[in-house]
């Protein structure tokens, strides 16, 4: 497929070397301008390009930027052909992000996302910590290979994210539509916990929607804490934690 990354911080350069090892041809871009694209997104043979450059003759684009740049990139996504695959990478985090009243009041992230860009996006990748996804990547058939729940309103959207994710090293599992899609929101019992295929459907199903802003927000503190003068966590232990927190 042809792609446009935009974003190429922790989670898009290594989406950009991925999926461009994977045999896509990938176009990355930042907020700044295609000279700034840090290397590592281009060492499998993406290229750097900017925003508008990476969106154009692509099969899908996806977002990889926290809620704050969509404003930049707003028209774009928005007049981009119907056809186009928009994949959403993002989780609102408040304290990180500005407060976004609709989010408070417990709207799906995606469907806000989609409801912001005026056109069908899909959801992928959300749900995987940045180290696990450093780490946990696996040939397809591997025993114990880490799932990753694709939401999305068209069918097609979500068979493309399921492929995408596939690619990168991830089981796809088809969770359904946005309007289901606060099930892999931060705080549910699949957010950041690496599982595997088997028992995505029964975690999905025990999402608790009332509580995940608090569990959200307890494990933004519990990470806080963590990195600083201390390294990041590794993938184990932001694992262990998550499982205790969301499961
Ligand atoms: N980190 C994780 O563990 C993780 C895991 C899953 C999902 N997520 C979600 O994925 C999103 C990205 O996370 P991240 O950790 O990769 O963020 P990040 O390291 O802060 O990188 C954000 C990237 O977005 C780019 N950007 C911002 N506005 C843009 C615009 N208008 N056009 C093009 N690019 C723009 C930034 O460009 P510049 O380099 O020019 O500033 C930067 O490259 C967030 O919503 C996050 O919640 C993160």
């Amino acid at each position: 497929m042809k792609v446009g990354i935009l974003g190429t911080g922790f989670m898009g350069k290594q989406l950009a070397s991925r999926l461009a090892a994977a045999g896509h041809a990938v176009k990355a871009a930042n907020s700044r301008g295609a000279e700034t694209v840090p290397a590592e997104a281009l060492t499998t043979g993406a290229t750097a390009a900017n925003a508008e450059d990476a969106v154009r003759d692509v099969d899908v684009v996806i977002l990889a930027m926290p809620h704050p740049g969509f404003a930049k990139i707003r028209e774009l996504i928005a007049t981009l052909p119907e056809e186009v695959v928009v994949i959403d990478i993002s989780n609102y985090f408040p304290g990180r992000d500005p407060e976004n009243p609709e989010l408070e009041a417990g709207k799906a992230e995606s469907e806000w996302t989609r409801d912001y860009f005026g056109r069908p996006i899909a959801k992928a990748w959300n749900s995987i910590g940045m180290a696990s996804f450093e780490s946990q990547g696996r040939p397809k058939g591997t025993p114990g290979r880490v799932a990753l729940p694709v939401s999305g309103d068209r069918e097609r959207d979500r068979e493309a994210a399921i492929k995408l994710v596939e690619d990168t090293g991830f089981d796809g599992y088809d969770a359904g539509t946005l309007a289901e899609s606060w099930r892999q929101q931060p705080g549910s019992p699949v957010y950041i916990t690496d599982l595997t295929r088997d028992e995505m459907g029964p975690a999905l199903a025990a999402a608790e929607r009332e509580r995940l802003p608090a569990r959200r927000d307890l494990s933004a503190q519990v990470f806080a804490e963590r990195v600083g003068e201390r390294a990041s966590p590794d993938a184990e232990t932001v694992v262990r934690i998550a499982r205790a927190l969301f499961m």
